[in-house]
C-alpha cells in the first residue's frame, strides 16, 4: 500500500501520477499500471451516473465507488473526492461524510473542493487522522457561480487568492493539491510557494504531477476537456465489440458449437 509519506518522499523529486477510476475492473487496470493516486472523483456523476454536472452526487454514491476501488487495489494511494455539501455545512456531519470513507471504505485520505471555508476543516481533518487532498482553481462544484467551467486565476487579483488558499491549505496540513484549470505561470509559483505536492490538470507542465479522468485518458467519453489527452481509443473498441456481437448472433453464427453446453440425456418431455 502507498501512503501519504510515499507520495511526500516522491513530491519534487519524481512526477506523480494520477488518475481517477470508479469501478473495480478499472481500478486494477490503473493500479497494476503503477499510478501513484487513483482519485475516486465525483466526476463519477458525468462518467458514469448520467448528471450533467457533479452537484447531484451523494455520499452514499462515493461511499459505493470507492469501496469498489478500495477492494480492487493493491499497491496505489486511494483518495474519495468529497461530493457538494457533504463537507463545509457542518462541521460534525462533514467530518463523519469523510471519515466514512476511510473507515468504512477504504480510501486512504479525502478530496476537498476547497475554499476560505476548508481551512480549518482541512485541519482539524488531519488532526483526527484524514489526510486532505486540497483542490482549487476550477472546482466544478461551483458551476452555478461560473456558469460554465472558465479558467481560474487569470487575473492578478484572483490569481493571489488561489495562491493564498494553497498557502492556507498547506499551512493547515493538506498533503496535495490539485490545481485544474489555471495558467501553467500561475500553477508553476504555486508549487514553489507550498510544501505539498501540487497535482495539475490543465495547469501546465510545473506541477509536482498530473491527474486526468481515466475516461478522457482511455478515450471512453463522448466529450472531453480541451486539455485532456486521449491516450486509446477504448469507446471504438467496445463499439466494435458490442456491433460484433449484434451481428453475430442476428447472423446465427453464435453461439457455435464450442459456446454451447452439451446437451442432456433427457427423456421426451411431451
Ligand atoms: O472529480 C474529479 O475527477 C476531479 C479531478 C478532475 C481532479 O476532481
Ligand atoms: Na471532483
Amino acid at each position: 500500500m502507498s501512503t501519504v509519506r510515499d507520495l511526500t518522499a516522491k513530491t519534487g523529486e519524481e512526477p506523480i501520477t494520477m488518475l481517477t477510476a470508479y469501478d473495480a475492473p478499472t481500478a486494477t487496470i490503473v493500479d497494476e499500471a503503477g499510478v501513484d493516486v487513483i482519485l475516486v472523483g465525483d466526476s463519477v456523476a458525468n462518467t458514469s451516473l448520467g448528471h450533467e454536472t457533479t452537484l447531484p452526487v451523494t455520499v452514499d454514491d462515493m461511499a459505493r465507488h470507492v469501496g469498489a476501488v478500495s477492494r480492487a487495489t493493491d499497491d496505489a494511494l486511494v483518495v474519495a473526492d468529497m461530493p457538494f455539501l457533504s463537507v463545509g455545512v457542518d462541521e460534525k456531519d462533514s467530518l463523519e461524510n469523510a471519515g466514512r470513507m476511510l473507515k468504512e471504505e477504504g480510501a486512504h485520505a479525502v478530496k476537498l473542493e476547497s475554499g476560505p471555508h476548508t481551512v480549518e476543516l482541512t485541519e482539524k481533518m488531519v488532526q483526527l487522522g484524514i489526510p486532505v487532498m486540497a483542490h482549487l482553481g476550477l472546482t466544478p462544484q461551483h458551476v452555478n457561480q461560473y456558469g460554465g467551467y472558465p479558467r481560474q486565476g487569470t487575473e492578478t487579483k484572483e490569481a493571489e487568492r488561489i495562491l493564498e488558499l494553497a498557502q492556507a491549505h498547506d499551512e493547515a496540513g493538506a498533503f496535495a493539491l490539485v490545481l485544474e484549470h489555471v495558467p501553467s505561470n500561475l500553477a508553476a509559483q504555486i508549487t514553489d510557494a507550498v510544501e505539498m505536492a501540487t497535482i495539475g490538470i490543465g495547469a501546465g507542465p510545473d506541477c509536482d504531477g498530473q491527474v486526468l479522468v481515466v475516461d478522457d485518458a482511455l478515450g471512453l467519453s463522448e466529450w472531453s476537456p480541451s486539455f485532456a489527452k486521449q491516450f486509446g481509443n477504448v469507446r471504438e473498441e467496445m463499439e466494435s465489440a458490442v456491433d460484433g456481437y449484434v451481428d453475430a448472433v442476428e447472423s446465427g453464427e453464435f453461439p457455435a458449437e464450442e459456446h454451447s453446453h452439451e446437451e442432456a440425456d433427457l427423456d421426451e418431455i411431451y
